[in-house]
């Protein structure tokens, strides 16, 4: 029986250059989709999958992200006075219990694999999550919760994975195929942003579900593309040492809120998804269209 998937390891110690001067006194995780900060997008995403434990592996300067766990008690007083329930519920739903969060330190940049090599001891001999704040995915049921799902029937270790313009392979993690079941694939290798030569278009997205095995390959702190210590490089190591890796193509939308132009993207997908906003931003999207066409 494949054990059940109830740790989740979110690596959030980027310095987030891309977004200075934002980030100078911010951490990106806190940045805000329409209303809510994306960490809360990755919280409540592992929630729904089931996750129980929710590691961080931070750095420097990221008090704010600490903080916002943090039980807003006199807020929270306010909005009760005020008979504000709606709001009071909102942030209720930003708690976590106490225990379920432990953070970690990465003392050095020395890459994705190395931020989750730091929550080894936390997490042990069991599988466990990794989500990726920077990438957002829209779609239903959550995209972890698809994975846990298709996990529970195959075991072994699963990346998320979705079909990229073969020039834009060389941002991701790439898959190299062995069998194509449709939704799931098999993999049978996986290499870091290719410079050429991509084995396939099926890149890695931020979203993995591990064997604990995979901490032990990173113990190797081995360096690979970049010169840093990669997750993909773990992951491709299971398969030859003969356990399984599958891919997902998962059910949704992803957005890369760790660039600019997929920040904004995801800000109108999720304002044009949103009951309150949906009608008037809709009709300003569309305003704001007409003008540029007019104007050309
Ligand atoms: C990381 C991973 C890469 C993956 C990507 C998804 O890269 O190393 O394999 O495809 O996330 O967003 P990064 O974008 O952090 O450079």
């Amino acid at each position: 029986m494949v054990r059940k998937v109830t740790k989740a390891v979110f690596p959030v110690a980027g310095l987030g250059t891309r977004f200075l001067p934002a980030t100078k006194s911010i951490p990106k995780e806190i940045m805000t989709l329409v209303d809510r900060p994306l960490i809360q997008y990755a919280i409540d995403e592992a929630r729904a999958a089931g996750i129980e434990e929710f590691i961080f592996v931070t750095s420097r300067g990221k008090g704010a992200l600490e903080d916002y766990f943090d039980h807003a008690h006199e807020l929270e007083n306010t909005l009760h006075k005020a008979g504000k329930n709606d709001l009071l519920e909102l942030l209720r739903q930003t708690n976590m219990d106490s225990g379920a969060i432990a953070y970690v330190r990465q003392h050095k940049a020395m890459g994705l694999g190395h931020a989750v090599w730091c929550a080894r001891r936390l997490i042990g001999d069991e599988p466990f999550a990794v989500v990726l704040t920077d990438d957002v995915v829209m779609g239903e049921p959550p995209c972890l919760q698809q994975m846990i799902e298709a996990h529970a029937e195959t075991g072994g270790s699963m990346v998320a994975t979705m079909e990229v313009p073969l020039d834009k392979t060389k941002s991701y993690g790439v898959l190299d195929i062995e069998e194509d079941m449709g939704a799931i694939v098999k993999v049978r290798g996986m290499v870091e942003k290719p410079k050429e030569n991509p084995p396939s278009n099926l890149a890695v997205i931020g979203r993995y579900i591990l064997a604990p095995s995979v901490m032990e390959n990173l113990n190797k702190l081995k360096q690979g593309a970049g010169g840093e210590i990669q997750l993909t490089d773990a992951i491709a190591d299971e398969i030859e040492e003969g356990r399984d890796v599958f891919g997902l193509r998962f059910r949704g939308q992803r957005y890369d809120c760790g660039s600019k132009a997929g920040f904004l993207q995801a800000t109108v997908a999720f304002g044009l998804d949103r009951d309150d906003l949906r009608e008037e931003f809709a009709e300003y999207l569309h305003d704001v269209l007409a003008m540029r066409k007019a104007a050309e």
